[in-house]
């Protein structure tokens, strides 16, 4: 099953500073990933999670090691076309959200589309598309200081898979959430994981381990322990498999139910 194999790390080495201020934040780090696993990543602070998050969203660089995405060693490949690889393959989702400010939630949302040369136009039915999906058509033109931060994550996942990456890298996706808002977000990315995403993710919450596939737990800068929670022939099927079905309409996430009155009175007069 080696035509599965998504991503592989060999001997992976960040360093920072030198001398005395010596220190690793990965060290001689391997890690095979396959296409369709949903990794949890967790381990202590410090312990390089972000790190590797990072090299592996090609945010950053290792100072040794191999690197291959799809086959193609990219640790040493030029910025201009980590960026182009970044943009096609990869999307992201913070603790922070990183929504811009001054740009309604549709414009965040088609940001990534730039990369793809749609006009204007397709770009925002693009957006929006996805952000029906995620129950937040009605606030397309909010600005993210007027979401909650459950709203604006699931604007921040719209953007992450607007451009339909094939890995999805989450750094502490819930770390500032709200259960309620934590468990709407884990539905999400579970729903996306379904469709044959990968979905590389860092978190301190034990609770989440469920939605996982493969929980990974981290020590200064290696790996401690690898669990495989569902055999590799139980994932979900790569997306290239199903690239005829890609633009068939994507089933709305469903939400957990609020307890709101309101919502209830409104149902029943339709
Ligand atoms: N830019 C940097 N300069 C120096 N040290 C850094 C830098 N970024 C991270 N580190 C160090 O690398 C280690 C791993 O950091 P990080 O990947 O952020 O860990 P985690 O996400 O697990 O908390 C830490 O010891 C941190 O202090
Ligand atoms: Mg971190």
């Amino acid at each position: 099953m080696s035509e599965n194999i998504l991503i592989e790390l060999k001997g992976l080495t960040k360093r920072y500073g030198y001398g005395d201020t010596e220190s690793f934040a990965l060290h001689d780090f391997d890690l095979t990933i396959k296409r369709g696993e949903f990794i949890m990543i967790m381990g202590p602070s410090g312990c390089g999670k972000t790190t590797l998050l990072n090299i592996i969203g090609l945010l950053d660089r290792s100072t040794y090691g191999e690197y291959y995405l799809n086959g193609e060693n990219v640790a040493g490949i030029s910025s201009r076309r980590q960026s182009k690889l970044r943009a096609k393959k990869i999307g992201f989702i913070f603790q922070n959200f990183n929504l811009i400010e001054g740009l309604p939630v549709i414009e965040n949302v088609a940001l990534p589309l730039v990369y793809t040369g749609y006009g204007h136009t397709r770009r925002l039915k693009t957006a929006s598309t996805i952000l029906k999906r995620f129950h937040m058509n009605t606030r397309e033109y909010y600005y993210p200081y007027q979401l909650s931060g459950g709203q604006q994550q699931r604007v921040a996942i719209a953007r992450a898979i607007v451009g339909n990456p094939e890995i999805i890298l989450a750094d502490e996706p819930t770390g500032n959430l709200d259960s309620r808002s934590s468990h709407t977000v884990m539905e999400i990315l579970k729903s996306i994981h379904e469709e044959g995403n990968t979905i590389i993710m860092v978190t301190h919450n034990p609770s989440l381990i469920p939605y996982a596939t493969r929980v990974i737990r981290m020590l200064d800068g290696h790996i401690d322990t690898d669990i495989k929670t569902v055999a590799d022939n139980q994932l979900p099927q790569p997306i290239e498999e199903r690239a005829s079905h890609r633009n068939k309409k994507k089933p709305d996430v469903t939400l957990p139910k609020k307890p709101n009155k309101k919502r209830k009175k409104n149902r029943r007069k339709k």
